[in-house]
């Protein structure tokens, strides 16, 4: 289906299913801990147990590999290595190989899976894998490396043809002559995904045909990169992916217990699980690259913007990509000089890559603080310096609009529930027993990415509609937002309406990642069901252009039918896809919002805690509200997270993240975070999607790093700039 903006009559603006306060349809399965995760697949028979061995080294050479004491351990079946799983290839979206050997890339890459019949046998015989390497010097010290890196272009990477620094009008005469200034630099620490599912795969084999239940936020991605990995063809693999217990960008590529899986698999020649074990995954795994960034402000004394210039240094591998923290820099605020530029450090510590919010998450949290400390310079409300400094147009560009932007009433919306009027601009004066209180402010900003998405609708004989496509639901309410669209569109509840997800047999959706996964998935299940509409019509004689589908009738003119005689004479079936033509290039599309926190430090002990929270969203048509605000307040806890615990431990010496479990990498829990409100201001985005839905669950962490830092700096008078904000860096 083409997509068009021309106004006419789009069944979904109805809002009798969508855009309603809908529970998980598929709730029940999870609270009851029936729904089947990828290591929980019932009914395969015979299936044994993989268990990885992980380099020891950070860069080097494997110079031998004794497996002789594990094959004769207890229970082992099969031990695969390098040496003889055949040539391997290499996923497109992977920078290092999912298996080592003889070249080691990074500290836990992969180097055997040993497979037996039990878990326990499996480890066992894991810890006699003898490995021996040549180590060689490696690069780990990211502020080193970044001394003599090279520049680095948009979002592509080091071989990105775009221009290595991005300017318009003359920055640096324009930073030189304003009359208030700001140079500041900014960090931002590794972080790990620490979903609550680890990575997890069983594989099985059918003669030359494989199929793996894994945890995957991609399917069409990660059935394309398994193929290249294992060097078979495409229709020979088959990926489920039902439910996946939480991904944050860890699970948007095919990792090594996939790729294990199946090489133990075809050795062992019975289905094999492998499961990535807690400690193994963030040096295993990707991880969201560290940051050094540089903010240069200029402003006229009436707080307009002059210059502002935003420049981010990150590492990875060889062949990896920047963090590419300056992006949300080039649209949100106005100012007639301005640069943007990127780094790129080549280290060898594991791979870098998304997680959630890649670029503007941490990119926010330097940016948001920069805002507030201009602010204060100029003796503004931060509120008002943000507003003051707002645009209708691409600073870069400004041929092109913003289909919608919203964030002057995020900001003056947000500042009136959360009584920032009461807030005292001088730190440290206001104190509440024995915690001094303080307020901060961000703005909310993330990009939404249309992209094509496909979907499958059946009408069955017995009324049933039927949705397959291979979108999955992250934890995110895809099932749930996926019935209440093909609800809304055939005139049937959501309850309806049978949701089949994460199956490479299904016609190839948007996937789960960069906050597209919503508004494009549904958009495909749109136009399958607009497509399934004109079937009935036809079935039923009835002139397309009309037709009304409610309450399970069908509705044309003064005639009228029960939706389940157009599947009288046999299930109907339509499949679509949306596809986006030229939009992208005329129009911006972003999504905005404005945080609010409020903090209390301890006077005596230097304890901060979060004390309120308020989220105000402009993203676009809102498809289940009780949804996107698990997002968001899930987005805005991991923000607390960002700002005062998370950070990776880089061991120097030896190259790897020391703090590599749950109970060493701090995340909030519950008794960290108090009530948090969200507020959605009513928005249709129709130069987005049919849908009139962008993206939000990225959005709501946008921004809540920086303004936890402001509010500690309201709240105590000391600016910290180096994220996390731990009360060492304060007192
Ligand atoms: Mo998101 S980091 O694209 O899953």
């Amino acid at each position: 289906m083409k997509f068009e903006t021309a106004e006419g009559t789009n069944p979904i603006d109805r809002m009798k299913v969508i855009g309603r306060a809908h529970d998980r349809v598929d709730g029940p399965l999870k609270t009851s801990g029936l729904a089947p995760y990828a290591y929980e697949q019932k009914g395969l028979e015979n299936v044994a147990y993989g268990y990885i061995v992980g380099s020891s080294v950070a860069k080097g050479r494997i110079t031998r590999i004794d497996t002789a004491a594990a094959k004769a351990a207890p229970g082992v079946i099969a031990i695969v290595t390098a040496a003889d799983a055949g040539k391997l290839g290499k996923g497109k979206n992977n920078t290092a190989k999912l298996l080592a050997g003889p070249e080691v890339e990074h500290y836990h890459q992969a180097v055997a899976v040993v497979v037996a019949e039990t878990f326990e046998q499996a480890r066992a015989a894991a810890s006699l894998v003898r490995v021996d390497y040549a180590r060689v010097k490696g690069r780990f010290d990211l502020a080193e490396e970044l001394k003599t890196a090279p520049l680095v272009g948009g979002s592509g990477g080091p071989n990105s043809s775009a221009p290595p620094i991005d300017r318009v009008g003359k920055f640096e005469e324009a930073f030189a002559a304003a009359p208030v200034k700001l140079d500041a630099a900014y960090h931002t620490p590794d972080h790990t995904h620490a979903m609550m599912e680890p990575h997890a795969s069983i594989a099985a084999w059918k003669g030359d045909e494989l199929t793996l239940w894994t945890s995957n936020q991609m399917i069409a991605w990660s059935k394309r990169d398994i193929a290249l990995t294992l060097n078979m063809p495409l229709e020979k693999v088959r990926l489920i992916s039902p439910y996946v217990g939480g991904g944050f960008g860890g699970k948007l590529f095919v990792r090594a217990d996939a790729i294990m899986a199946a090489l133990g698999a075809k050795a062992a020649k019975r289905p094999v699980k492998v499961a990535l074990p807690r400690p193994f995954i963030t040096n295993n795994t990707t991880h969201r690259p560290a940051t050094h960034q540089r903010i240069r402000l200029g402003a006229n004394t009436d707080g307009t913007i002059t210059a502002i210039a935003h420049e981010s240094g990150s590492g990875d591998l060889p062949d990896g990509g920047p963090e590419t923290a300056v992006q949300q820099t080039k649209l949100l605020y106005a100012g007639a000089n301005r640069m943007t530029a990127m780094r790129l450090a080549v280290l060898d510590l594991p791979e870098g890559n998304a997680m959630r919010a890649p670029g503007e998450a941490p990119g926010m949290m330097a940016l948001e603080i920069a805002m507030d400390e201009m602010a204060e310079k100029l003796g503004m409300d931060p509120v008002e310096f943000r507003i003051r400094n707002d645009t209708q147009v691409d600073p870069e560009k400004p041929q092109r609009q913003f289909s919608q932007r919203q964030l002057v009433r995020c900001l003056q919306e947000g500042a009136t529930r959360f009584g920032w009027s009461k807030r005292n601009a001088k730190p440290a004066q206001v104190r509440d027993g024995q915690w001094l209180v303080g307020m901060g402010v961000a703005a909310a900003f993330r990009n939404h990415i249309s992209t094509k998405s496909a979907a499958r609708v059946r009408l069955g004989r017995d009324e049933t509609v039927t949705i397959e496509t291979d979108m999955t639901d992250i934890g995110t309410g895809s099932y749930t937002i996926i019935a209440q669209t093909a609800g809304e569109m055939l005139g049937v509840p959501a309850e309806a309406v049978v949701v089949k997800l994460g199956d490479s047999a299904f016609p190839a959706s948007a996937g789960s990642g960069g906050q597209w996964g919503a508004a494009n998935a549904t958009a495909g299940v749109y136009a399958a069901c607009v497509k399934l509409r004109e079937q009935v019509a036809q079935r039923l004689g009835f002139n397309s252009a009309d037709v009304v589908f409610d309450a399970g009738q069908v509705t044309s003119g003064n005639r009228s039918a029960a939706l389940r005689e157009a599947a009288a004479a046999g299930e109907l079936v339509a499949e679509d896809h949306i596809e986006f033509g030229k939009l992208g290039e005329e129009w911006q599309l972003s999504t905005f919002g404005a945080h609010f926190v409020e903090v209390g430090v301890n006077a005596y002990t230097g304890v901060s805690r979060i004390r309120r929270m308020l989220a105000v969203c402009a993203a676009g048509r809102i498809l289940n509200p009780k949804a996107a605000r698990s997002q968001v307040i899930g987005a805005m806890t991991m923000g607390v997270g960002s700002a005062l615990m998370e950070e990776l431990a880089v061991d120097k010496r030896f190259g790897f993240f020391v703090n590599h479990d749950l109970a060493s990498y701090e995340v909030p829990v519950h008794a960290d975070i108090p009530h948090q409100e969200v507020v959605f201001l009513d928005e249709a985005d129709d130069k987005a999607n049919p849908m009139k839905a962008k993206g939000v669950g990225e959005l709501g962490m946008c921004g809540v790093g920086a303004a936890v830092a402001n509010a500690l700096y309201n709240a105590t008078g000391a600016r910290v700039r180096d994220y996390p904000i731990t009360l060492d860096k304060y007192l």
